[in-house]
């Protein structure tokens, strides 16, 4: 009987462990991700992220589970304000946002579908996105002129090159273990200046980011403001407790 038991035990620990590992390796990959210090309860940020979405990846990824009034409402903005600053297609407030380009047309032009962005930061991680974002170079071999690090031969093109300027990957030989030699990419070489220094496109990636992790879950929003009235309510109510304990044991000697 109690060596069922152990045996259990080792196999639920064993069943853990490979699990971590399992997460270990699909969280890594072979990529090394730069860390996002993302923040949603930014509101500024949310918005400046809002309108980059809609400028630069909405002609090709939609974010389906989001209509305009939430966003608007979740940002602080009047129907007008989303109007001017958010719509620039025939959607009205009440849509969801859509992309513009359909998947078929998507497949002949770019050889691959836009995936829908609703909740791609849960799917991929807020740290791989922002890696992805800043890692593209160009590479004539491809079809699209584009290709990116963290995401090696990803079909779609970088619509930044104009404020992070256009790079080339930087390769190094190395020698593999069986004596045979492989092309690393080790870096970026700018071929041509940005719009922006490097400091101000990461800090635009971070808007943006933060913008696909609160689309991913737009709860957190009420969620982190919510937090603060439940645990000020827990610390008035151990404060009334505590009145109380004093109250009903003063008499008890
Ligand atoms: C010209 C069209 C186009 C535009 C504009 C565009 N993308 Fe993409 N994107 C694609 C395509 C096509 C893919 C699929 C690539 C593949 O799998 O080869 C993709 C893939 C992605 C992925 C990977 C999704 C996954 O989990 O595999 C992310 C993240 C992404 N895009 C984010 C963005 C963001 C953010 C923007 C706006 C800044 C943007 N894209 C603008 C075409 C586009």
């Amino acid at each position: 009987m109690k060596r069922t038991i152990v045996k259990g035990r080792v196999l639920v620990s064993s069943a853990l462990l490979a699990l971590a590992a399992a997460g270990a390796v699909i969280a890594a990959g072979d990529v090394d991700l730069d860390h996002a210090q993302t923040d949603v309860s930014n509101i500024a940020a949310l918005q400046r992220g809002a309108k980059l979405f809609v400028n630069y990846c909405q002609g090709c990824h939609g974010s389906q589970y989001m209509r305009y009034s939430r966003l608007g409402e979740d940002l602080g903005l009047t129907e007008e304000q989303i109007e001017e600053n958010l719509i620039f297609n025939d959607a009205k407030v009440g849509d969801v946002i859509l992309s513009a380009m359909d998947g078929a047309d998507q497949q002949v032009w770019l050889g691959a579908q836009a995936p829908d962005l609703s909740v791609v930061a849960r799917s991929r991680g807020v740290d791989w996105l922002y890696t992805y974002l800043r890692q593209f170079y160009i590479d004539p071999s491809r079809p699209i002129g584009w290709n990116n690090k963290a995401y090696p031969n990803a079909n779609m093109p970088n619509v930044f090159w104009e404020m992070q300027g256009v790079r080339k990957a930087v390769y190094e030989t190395h020698e593999k273990e069986d004596g045979a030699e492989e092309k690393v990419l080790v870096g970026f070489e700018q071929v041509t200046e940005g719009t922006m220094t490097e400091e101000e496109f990461d800090q635009t990636m971070l808007d943006l980011v933060s913008y696909l992790e609160y689309l991913g879950e737009p709860a957190k929003l009420q969620r982190e403001s919510l937090g603060i009235w439940v645990l000020l309510y827990l610390a008035l109510f151990t404060f009334v407790a505590y009145l109380l304990k004093k109250e009903f044991w003063k008499d008890v000697k």
